[in-house]
């Protein structure tokens, strides 16, 4: 019995022993697997969930992509144009959010002098001079390569003047307002097909009931009628942050009269009240942000499997019209202008939504970060005739890879980051083929203090080389300013080595990662 006593002891000594001995030794650092199916996929990763938003809103249109001349002349500011065009913008929603239900087409139509002014009650009750109507916004997308997006005013609208807009817009030729659009220099149409019935019709659009907005859009929908070539495209208002009901009333009662279901979802810091400040925050403001911007993955989860119910034959897509980090504004702006600044934590905030909707390629094919110039997360901010590229612009730059390419298959160990009592996944990715076969992998490390080494198998092919850019930075709230505008972006990433036909991946802290695989 004595012997045994004694067994015991020694046996707990040795192991307290060894656990001090394990305490004092670094641990072997955790090694994340990630498998890539590389010869499957069958799911198209719709370049339209790149897309941007341009609203009436602050200096988004007047002072961002239109300006005044010396002369006072309006025209279109040019840097920011090029700037855009290296991103591959595909769509661009206009002219709103909550200005699209305030808005009459025709105040912007015809010479501008003529032009009626309004006041944009929604934001800041700035006076506006319609100067930036249809024909400027038609000449923006081409000159951008982008499709157009409108949305039409429901809430303070009608049926006729938005069934015209259409018609203006679409019909070929021999119609009254045919003949108007080529009296006001383009005889062509313009062959608009996207088009938003409405914007967050049970809020700023009208605070309508689900019922209520289902009969309505029906009716509106039913006079926007196949002109010429063009078919529309009719884009509901979908739900805004967690809203199943609104989902499930818009797919039952109107599911088969639409083509996209529009949901709305802003990322923030604390209470819509108290928003957090876009550049002065610590780690708890960083990991509460990364939460929340998790989460939309189990919206779109959610969101998906109603529509399934309502659309087995997956006809309908999910659109997320409105996307993107919501902050206070820089101190001393205009707070009815939504002017923020964008750090590394809004890039890494864009990539793993990015990351995401390739998850959920199957439903969403449309999406629409807010807002592309001077608002909320913008990819260009603009003063006094300087332009400078955001964090997130470099990530629709790094991403742009993505478009249209076949989604591969992926499992990943996405690793845990902690903070505090809570966790996180620690990683994200995304991988796809593109028409001319080359596969493209992107990265996403949320936790900002430790890096992650991820082991990529490929499967089904083989590859020797990889290529890819980082964007990161020594601090998290790094960000360019007109006077700093390449504190972040984009460099060569050499991370990576092949060991056999594995990928090793030395993924740093707080950083998005864009590889390409030969
Ligand atoms: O993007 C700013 C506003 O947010 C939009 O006008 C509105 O649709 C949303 O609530």
């Amino acid at each position: 019995m004595r012997a045994r006593r004694l067994w015991s002891a020694g046996v707990l000594l040795l192991v307290a022993l060894a656990n001090r001995a394990g305490a004092q030794m670094p641990a072997p650092k955790q090694e994340l697997r990630l498998v890539v199916q590389a010869d499957l996929g069958d799911v198209t990763i719709s370049r339209h969930i790149f897309g941007h938003f341009a609203e009436h809103l602050g200096r988004c249109i007047y002072g961002g992509f239109w300006i005044q001349d010396k002369s006072g002349n309006w025209t279109y500011n040019e840097a920011v144009i090029e700037a855009l065009r290296r991103i591959k913008v595909p769509n661009l929603r206009w002219p709103g959010g909550c200005f699209a239900d305030y808005y009459h087409w025709r105040d912007g139509i015809g010479p501008r002098a003529q032009r009626p002014p309004m006041v944009n009650v929604v934001w800041g009750g700035v006076t506006e001079d319609n100067s930036f109507g249809t024909h400027e916004y038609m000449e923006l997308v081409r000159r951008l390569g982008a499709e157009p997006l409108i949305v039409g005013n429901v809430g303070s609208g009608t049926v006729a003047e938005m069934a015209e807009w259409w018609e203006y817009l679409n019909h070929p030729g021999g119609s009254s307002l045919a003949e108007l659009r080529r009296k006001n220099g383009h005889p062509e149409p313009f062959g608009v097909r996207y088009w938003g019935i409405g914007n967050e019709s049970w809020g700023c659009g009208g605070n309508m009931s689900p019922e209520y907005y289902c009969d309505l859009l029906k009716r509106y929908a039913t006079f926007l009628r196949p002109m010429g070539e063009v078919k529309p495209f009719i884009i509901a208002v979908g739900p805004g942050g967690e809203d199943y009901r609104w989902t499930e009333v818009v797919m039952r009662e109107a599911g088969r009269h639409i083509a996209a279901l529009d949901f709305h979802y802003y990322t923030i810091n604390g209470t819509w009240e108290k928003k957090g400040s876009a550049t002065q925050f610590g780690e708890a403001e960083w990991f509460e942000l990364m939460q929340r911007a998790l989460h939309i993955d189990e919206l779109l989860t959610r969101y998906s499997a109603i529509m399934d119910h309502y659309d087995p034959r997956n006809r309908v897509a999910l659109m997320v019209g409105e996307w993107g980090t919501w902050h206070e504004v820089e101190p001393g702006t205009n707070p009815a202008f939504l002017y923020q600044q964008n750090t590394l934590r809004d890039a890494l905030v864009a990539a793993l939504h990015l990351n995401l909707f390739i998850k959920h390629a199957e439903r969403v094919r449309i999406a629409n970060i807010a807002q592309t110039v001077n608002v909320l997360q913008a990819m260009v901010l603009t003063q006094d005739g300087k332009v400078v590229t955001t964090p997130t612009y470099h990530v629709f730059d790094m991403y742009a890879v993505h478009q249209d390419a076949v989604r591969l298959p992926i499992h990943l160990d996405a690793g845990v980051y902690r903070y505090g009592e809570a966790q996180i996944p620690a990683v994200s990715a995304a991988a796809s083929k593109d028409a001319s076969g080359r596969t493209h992998l992107t990265l996403v490390n949320l936790d900002p203090r430790e890096g992650r080494t991820i082991r990529a198998e490929f499967r089904g092919r083989s590859f020797s080389r990889a290529k890819g850019r980082i964007l990161t930075a020594p601090a998290m709230n790094a960000h360019n300013t007109f006077d700093a505008p390449n504190a972040v972006k984009p460099a060569e990433f050499t991370g990576m080595r092949f060991e056999g036909q594995e990928l090793v991946i030395d993924l740093p802290a707080k950083s998005v990662v864009a590889l390409e695989l030969e």
